[in-house]
Formats: C-alpha cells, structure tokens, sequence
C-alpha cells in the first residue's frame, strides 16, 4: 500500500533543535529537569506551538499537558506524547520527539487538510525522568491514577525541593483534573528512541515495541561512625563507604550471576561529610534493578535485600532503605503493535519486536486502553548522555509510521 501522506523532516528537526535551546549545555546535549526553569521554557515553547497548531490546550492539576484536535465526534481521543524533561546529561531526542513528532502530525494533517472522525491529542507528562523526583514516569502515573496527586505534589526531591512548590513555582499547576485517562485516551502510541544497541545493531530501523521490562529502584541510607582516617583502627570501624562499595559490587556479581535480562545499576551515591580524612558516617546510594520476568526481578531484589541485612550486622552499621519506584512488567496490546509492525513494512522500513529498556509514560496507559510504541534506533546505543544522537532518516521514519497508526485509529473522514 502507498502512503501519500508524510511529516515534514525538515520542520519536526527544526523543532527539535529549538526545543533543544532550553536548557543546552556548552559543547551539546541538554538539561531540562523537571520543574526547573529550562523544563518551563521549554514547557512555555511546546504550550506556544500546541497553540499555533489550533489545539484545545488543557493543563491538569500536576502540569500534564494535553493539546487536543477536535473530530468529527466527540469522546476520547487517540492520544500520541512523552516527555520533555530530562536527565541533567541529556540529548535531543529522549521523550522530545514522541513530543514533537505528534505536533508534527497534527501539523501535516492540518495542511493537507485531513480531518478524523475520533479526536487526536498529544500530551506531555510531568517528570518522566524521575531523576530530580522519584519515580520516574511521575505525571503519567499520576494522569492515569496510578499515583494520587497528593502523594505525588508532597514528593521531595534529591535537592531537598518539593513537587508541588516546583510546579507552583514554574506556572504549571494547572486547573483541569488528573486521573482521567480513560475519558481522555482510546488508544496510546508513543514514538521514542530506543536508547539502547539492538535496532542499530541488527541493522533495523523501526521497532515495534511488545512492552517494557519492569522497574525496581530503591534508596538505601547507610549510617556509620564517622571518625579520624589517621588514628581508627581498621577492625573499630564503623565505615559507611566501605558498605556501599560492597553493595556496588555485589549488585553487579548479582546480575552477572543471574544473566539473561537482569540489570542492575548504582547510579547515585553521596558520602557525608565527604572528606579526605574523615571516614564517611552517612552515604545514600541507589540500587536501579531491572528485568522482563517479574519473577526474576522479584528474586534479585531479594537477594539484595538479604545481602545488605548481613552486611548491617557484620560491620556494625545502620542501614534504611525506601523504594523510589516499582513498576511491573507491561505488555502491551498485541493488535496494536502488529499494526506499527504492518504499517512500518508498508512505508518501506526494517522492523523488529522487542522490549523496552528504558520506562516509558506509554506503559502506564496499557491498562487502560490499547497502547504500544514505536522505536527508532539510538546511535551507538548511546542515551541519558549528551551524545544521544538519532539520524534524520530514521526520526522521519519513526514520524510517518507514527502519522500513518494514529490516522487508522481515529479514522481518517
Ligand atoms: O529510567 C527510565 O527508564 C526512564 O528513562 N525514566
Ligand atoms: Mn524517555
Ligand atoms: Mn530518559
């Protein structure tokens, strides 16, 4: 089948790039985190071109926002979006161009004209990174009535601020409701870079994503003793770092043994006081676990929990620990990604099945309504790193596949 349509590649880079300005780091890449004030520029960027687009803009009480394009009939929309905050080490792709490829959609159908019988939006959703705020995917939890909103506002953050101030503070507490997704959404698609190797490895171009793997990350506070580096014996320590480096190594051994999907990662750790000649009494270090067999994440979390309970006792040290967040495996609907899959052969690309690695706002719509993703390929695998790159052909690519699923779920008039 021919399509005849197509996005603009040109246009959507162009908004990629602009969008990118807000919050550019010197010599590339992006920081846009949550709530501050480069995630509202780029708020205020993305509200002005939903407004240019003609959408109905509606930002609900935890600053998720939704441009909605009406159709022939009312009722809930097919709904398209991400997330445009990001991780202080940032690019220009991750949850911008499921953003901006919607709008870019929307712009294409408007020029050429097109009208739908259902109504189309595209969203993004408030802290999905969940790098200054955890957990990640917070707005779309919270817009799907996953978490409450209180719980949510009430959350602070690694730098001691608080959700609900941040949002107030930045002009995106807004009026319309949360947890109303299943009035708003028919269906959900997401368009992201994969941010892994596998499509760039295997030579693939557009993958049709089966769901995402689930997400474990918990806090651990290790409280030991600090004292004189010159003048403590060894066997009289109470030393808070030597625990967390033992920590560090055992959730690497534990992947390692357990092989097959198991990842896991300490990606913060902070000594207090910090210092050359003081042994450390306080160190807060993350433990991100992840795997496509809830069972098997099940287990490793396990293991990790009874390891750092013997390790308490045998160094003499107090440790607390907080899960940060905790999502399940998620599959998502199977006519739809065949749909993507069809839909990408027929425009001419390489496709794939596959998991995701990362998580996703897509993921919390999946138990509401028939949700799936798209996924174009992440040079050199590489993403959350201000190398992020992703090349025009296959952005265009993963845009027109998007354009051309979310045309057949609202049903072109
Ligand atoms: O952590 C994640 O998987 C996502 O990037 N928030
Ligand atoms: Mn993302
Ligand atoms: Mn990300």
């Amino acid at each position: 089948m021919s399509y005849t349509l197509s996005i603009n590649g040109t246009r959507l880079q162009q908004r990629l790039k602009v969008l990118g300005e807000y919050g550019a780091l010197p010599g590339g890449g992006v920081s846009r985190l949550a709530l501050t004030d480069t995630d509202r520029q780029g708020r205020d960027c993305v509200v002005g071109w939903m407004r240019e687009l003609g959408l109905e803009i509606s930002i609900d009480q935890f600053g998720n926002v939704v441009g909605r394009r009406a159709g022939l009939e009312d009722g809930p929309a097919v709904m398209t979006g991400s997330h445009i905050d990001t991780v202080s080490t940032g690019g220009l792709y991750d949850g911008n161009l499921g953003v901006l490829a919607g709008l870019e959609v929307i712009e294409t159908l408007n020029d050429a004209g097109i009208q739908t019988r259902k109504p189309l939006a595209v969203a993004f959703f408030t802290n999905e990174e969940g790098a200054r705020f955890a957990p990640d995917m917070m707005g779309s939890c919270v817009f799907t009535g996953v978490l409450d909103l209180e719980t949510a506002l009430a959350t602070e953050g690694i730098d001691g601020t608080c959700v609900g101030d941040e949002l107030a503070r930045i002009g995106y507490r807004g009026d319309a409701p949360v947890n109303r997704a299943s009035e708003q959404a028919s269906a959900f698609v997401e368009l992201h870079i994969e941010q892994g190797p596998i499509l760039e490895q295997d030579g693939v171009r557009i993958g049709a994503v089966e769901g995402v793997q689930g997400i474990s990350w918990t806090e651990f506070v290790i409280r030991g003793t600090s004292n004189h580096a010159g003048t403590t014996p060894m066997n009289l320590r109470q030393d808070a770092a030597l625990v967390a480096a033992e920590i560090t190594v055992f959730v690497r051994q534990l992947a390692d043994r357990m092989g097959g999907r198991q990842l896991a990662t300490v990606g913060h750790c902070e000594y207090r006081p910090n210092l050359v000649n003081v042994i450390p009494n306080l160190v807060t270090l993350t433990v991100d676990l992840r795997n496509t067999d809830e069972a098997l994440l099940q287990q490793a979390e396990a293991e990790l929990f009874a390891f750092v309970n013997a390790l308490s006792d045998r160094e003499g040290v107090k440790i607390s620990q907080r899960s940060l967040a905790r999502f399940e495996p998620v599959v998502f609907d199977a006519e739809l990604v065949a749909r993507i899959d069809r839909i990408a052969r027929e425009q001419g690309n390489s496709v794939m099945r596959l998991p995701s690695g990362a998580g996703h706002d897509a993921q919390m719509f999946a138990p509401i309504c028939p949700t799936a993703m798209i996924f174009v390929p992440s040079a050199d695998g590489i993403s959350h790193n201000v190398r992020e790159h992703t090349d025009s052909d296959d952005l265009e690519a993963g845009a027109n596949v998007l354009l051309q699923t979310l045309l057949e779920l609202a049903e072109q008039a």
